[in-house]
């Protein structure tokens, strides 16, 4: 039965997370406001915001997880093992989870366990009791990746498509900029598209061959279509221009799925990552699941998008086997699995 704290700290938010036995007692996060006004994560900004919240967050986590204990000592000596996201992100946000994870171990004498933040958001899938069985596959699309990943056990995870550009995150931020929407656009998208009709205006798709993605033509496509028009047409015309945006992303993402259904015979699908929050891509991964024959997963909200719970799941399965990592260790921006 590990009790594992788990720290994420890859961009903006900062969360703590407390599981037993991989059952999650607690998913605190701290989300960083300060980043609104300057259209895009401030990666120094980032850093200070996760010096200042790491304590607090880390402290009501651990007092969510045992309120019957009544000291930060006592509830700090329950733990088996303490885990942090390695990689990737943004360095110097990286390095406050890290050191702070590498101080606790050394502290209290628990194992250091270093988990990849993209293998934990596909593993965010095993936190709920209905879960797919292995083989799996699963979408991941956040704002720095666009995945289909192979799941064949809790640690042996495959990539088998990727984006050759932009992420399915940057698509949807990038188009709320050119429509004068703040950052981040995609919640803002998702949001005005339930008002739009989704078939009022056509942008063109990628050919990408294979399981692979590319959005950074849909950017340019959107940019030229909004040059042409006169002013004022994004204001008259918000709600349809983010349900076709949406509408177009989502074709994207699913057409490469379904090739990738085809191509492994694997039919339990489930999403994960940050644009896995959006309410028309969770619906369209259902009806597309119930015509196809697939059986369908989707994390809870606060499993989508950045957490310290999907860190925490996947730390369960490390401790298992044992895959601890010297006090040496060091975050990096970019890692392969
Ligand atoms: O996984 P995540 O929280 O952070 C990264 O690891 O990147 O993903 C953040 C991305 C952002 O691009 C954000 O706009 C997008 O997820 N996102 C959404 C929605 N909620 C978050 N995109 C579309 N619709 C949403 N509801
Ligand atoms: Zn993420």
């Amino acid at each position: 039965m590990p009790t594992i704290l788990a720290i994420e700290s890859s961009c903006d938010e900062t969360s703590a997370s407390v599981c037993v036995d991989g059952r999650i007692l607690s998913n605190h996060i701290a989300n960083q406001l300060v980043h609104e006004k300057y259209g895009g994560v401030v990666p120094e900004l980032a850093s200070r915001a996760h010096m200042q919240n790491i304590v607090p967050v880390v402290d009501t986590a651990l007092k969510t997880a045992f309120p019957e204990l009544a000291t930060a000592l006592a509830r700090l000596q329950t733990l088996d093992a303490i885990a942090f996201t390695q990689a990737p992100g943004l360095i110097g946000s990286l390095l406050v989870g890290a050191q702070f994870a590498k101080s606790l171990s050394l502290s209290l004498n628990k194992p250091l366990i270093a988990v990849h933040h993209m293998q934990a958001h596909v593993l965010a899938n095993l936190i709920p009791e209905e879960r797919p069985e292995f083989p799996f596959l699963c979408l991941t699309v956040s704002g720095g990746h666009t995945q289909i990943v192979l799941a064949r056990s809790p640690l042996d995870l495959e990539v088998i498509g990727e984006t050759i550009d932009d992420a399915a995150g940057e698509a949807f931020d990038k188009s709320a900029k050119l429509l004068g929407l703040p950052y981040p656009g995609g919640p803002l998208i998702d949001k005005y598209a339930k008002e739009g009709n989704a078939a009022a205006f056509t942008f063109a798709e990628p050919q990408v061959p294979g399981l692979d993605f590319s959005f950074s033509g849909l950017k340019t496509s959107i940019l030229y279509f909004l040059q042409k028009q006169e002013p004022g047409f994004i204001e008259a015309n918000l709600a349809d221009l983010c349900a076709s945006i949406q509408h177009t992303i989502i074709q994207i993402l699913l057409k490469k799925l379904k090739k990738a259904v085809q191509q492994t015979g694997v039919k339990q699908v489930c999403i994960a990552g940050g644009v896995s929050a959006n309410s028309g891509l969770r619906n369209a991964l259902g009806e597309t699941g119930k015509k196809q024959g697939w059986k369908t997963f989707i994390p809870a909200f606060q499993y989508c998008t950045d957490n310290a719970a999907m860190i925490a799941i996947t730390a369960h399965y490390k401790y298992q086997v044992g895959d601890f990592v010297p006090l040496s260790v060091s975050p990096t921006a970019r890692a392969e699995w």
